[in-house]
């Protein structure tokens, strides 16, 4: 039963849009099984705006300890025209606002308290949902380290430049370093019809495994200001056929169950090592 986090280490880079496609088309290819996006970015809320609008429990209010993670899943709001479902196995966990942990706290408390909270909470959702799909921030803050050690496996996306090829290289050498983070793959996202594809994605082979490319496609943008993802709205557009591919691609693969609690130890142990030794060395 994965848990994929879907990971790039820049803005825009379509993070949210591979995150929603995949989850809509896994629960379209698996009707019978329950799937969850959760909307790990709490600054942008990508997926919660477009899929979850109506809720009154966030990821957020988990985080704060002020809700419990099973008041916060909802089934995907979308409906088709006659007020149908259009992914009635398909589930959400909204973001809700900015969380800051709480500073008087001492780390060691919050790594136990993080430990606990996400280590029931993933192991909860395991048992509701076969596939759990998780949409992360661009930027490394401390609620991103929570969310890549509770999936089990991570799936790079960058863009065909190379700030972007090269910060995702370093992150996934770092994550796998820190916290044991297998990469499941990598996709290369808004490739314009008129370059040289192949060329680039040579280079992202040296983060991951490839999984595939997502052209650059208009109707995703339209889509965004439809505020839709844009597999509900076009779902035979060239972005959303890519992500069809890339979806059955993941579905063939066999991903290993984690541990959350092992990989944020070893995660936080390995920081403090490197404190201690900046620290001799100064
Ligand atoms: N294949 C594509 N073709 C054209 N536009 C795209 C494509 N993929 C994404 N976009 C556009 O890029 C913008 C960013 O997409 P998205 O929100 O998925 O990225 P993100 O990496 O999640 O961003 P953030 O860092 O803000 O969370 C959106 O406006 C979207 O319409
Ligand atoms: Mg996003």
């Amino acid at each position: 039963m994965p848990v994929l986090a879907i990971l790039g280490t820049k803005g825009g880079v379509a993070k949210s849009t591979l995150a929603m496609g995949l989850a809509i088309w896994i629960s379209k290819l698996k009707p019978r099984e329950r799937c969850l996006l959760i909307d790990g970015d709490m600054h942008v809320r990508s997926v919660e705006l477009k899929m979850c609008r109506v809720h009154d429990a966030t990821l957020k209010d988990v985080l704060a300890r002020e809700k419990r993670w099973e008041s916060a899943v909802y089934t995907c709001e979308l409906e088709d025209e006659t007020g149908e479902l259009l992914y009635p196995n398909l589930a959400v966990l909204p973001a809700g606002g900015r969380f800051m942990p709480p500073m008087r706290e001492s780390p060691l408390v919050y790594l136990e308290m993080a430990k606990r909270l996400f280590g029931n909470m993933i192991e909860g959702l395991r048992k509701e949902f076969k596939y759990i799909i998780i949409d992360t921030p661009a930027s490394v803050a401390f609620e991103h380290l929570i969310l890549t050690a509770s999936a089990d496996a991570v799936i790079y996306i960058c863009e065909p430049n190379e700030d972007s090829i090269s910060s995702t290289l370093t992150t996934a050498e770092e994550l796998k370093e820190l916290m044991g983070v297998q990469a499941l793959g990598v996709v290369l996202s808004r490739v314009p019809a008129d370059i040289d594809a192949d060329a680039w994605v040579k280079k992202v082979r040296r983060i991951a495994p490839f999984l595939g490319t997502i052209p650059e496609d208009p109707q995703v943008g339209v889509a965004f200001r439809e505020n839709l993802p844009v597999v509900a709205a076009y779902p035979d557009s060239p972005a959303s056929s890519a992500m069809e591919g890339i979806a059955r691609k993941i579905l063939g693969v066999t991903v290993k169950r984690t541990d959350v609690g092992e990989k944020l130890e070893r995660g936080f142990e390995k920081v403090i090592e490197r404190v201690r030794e900046e620290k001799e060395s100064v």
